[in-house]
């Protein structure tokens, strides 16, 4: 499989033809490049902005974020939403979670977000109970091991019409020829929302694809 699956002078024109994310986020990126490990992390402009434009249409007043990193797309799905909304972001990097608060103190979004430390699988074991209504908008990023769990305990949560976006959904290409046990969740999964009568999707081939879901 190639290393990059968009061709590299597209995905710079593309990068370089969408709104440019406000200069906290880029003070983010480069201070994420100089101080954590494994920048690439890090979703970027491109899935980052396509983050905001979705929040900034769907509105959510409940969302969720299952890996957080260093705060690149809280502060994108946060920067989308309304006054009162509420972002939870599962993190369980103590480093990564220091790290966004810095710059949630700093952005007028910061306080819509709210960081809740260990696995995600445990926290949406109790997360109904922390929200006061169903979930309209979720990023998933984290744990690819887990990913079917999370996005069907996810959908469970989730109000219809309400958004469920995942990100990574290509995995370097390997879905096209799955290899390992991980390979095989994230092509189970794909499979799965493909076939589900219960939602509607687009599987977007957007850096390392991103599957844009809705609940009916
Ligand atoms: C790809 S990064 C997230 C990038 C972030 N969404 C962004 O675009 O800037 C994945 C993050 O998930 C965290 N993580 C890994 N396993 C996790 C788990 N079981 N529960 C919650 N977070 C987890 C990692 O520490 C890492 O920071």
């Amino acid at each position: 499989m190639p290393d990059f699956l968009v061709d590299e002078q597209v995905e710079d024109y593309a990068f370089i033809s969408t709104s440019a994310e406000p200069e906290l986020l880029q003070e983010l990126i480069d201070q994420t490049n100089q101080n954590m490990g494994w920048p690439q992390k890090l979703s970027g402009r491109l899935v980052g902005r396509t983050l905001k434009m979705l929040s900034a249409i769907a509105q959510p007043k409940r969302a969720l974020e299952i890996g957080m990193f260093t705060g690149y797309s809280a502060l994108s799905i946060a920067e989308g939403m309304p006054e009162d909304g509420k972002l939870i972001c599962c993190e369980t990097n103590p480093r990564a979670i220091d790290f966004a608060k810095t710059f949630y103190e700093r952005s007028e979004h910061g306080k819509k977000i709210e960081v809740i430390f260990g696995p995600a699988i445990d926290t949406l074991e109790t997360l109904a109970d922390q929200l006061d209504g169903p979930l309209d908008f979720t990023f998933i990023d984290a744990d690819k091991r887990n990913y079917l769990n999370y996005y069907l305990k996810v959908k469970e949560l989730t109000r219809p019409g309400g958004l469920i976006v995942l990100d990574n959904v290509l995995w370097s290409g390997k879905v096209i020829q799955p290899e390992s046990d991980i390979d095989d969740v994230l092509v189970e999964t794909n499979r799965l929302i493909a076939e589900d009568p219960e939602v509607e999707n687009v599987f977007l081939t957007l850096r390392d694809g991103v599957n844009v879901v809705r609940k009916l």
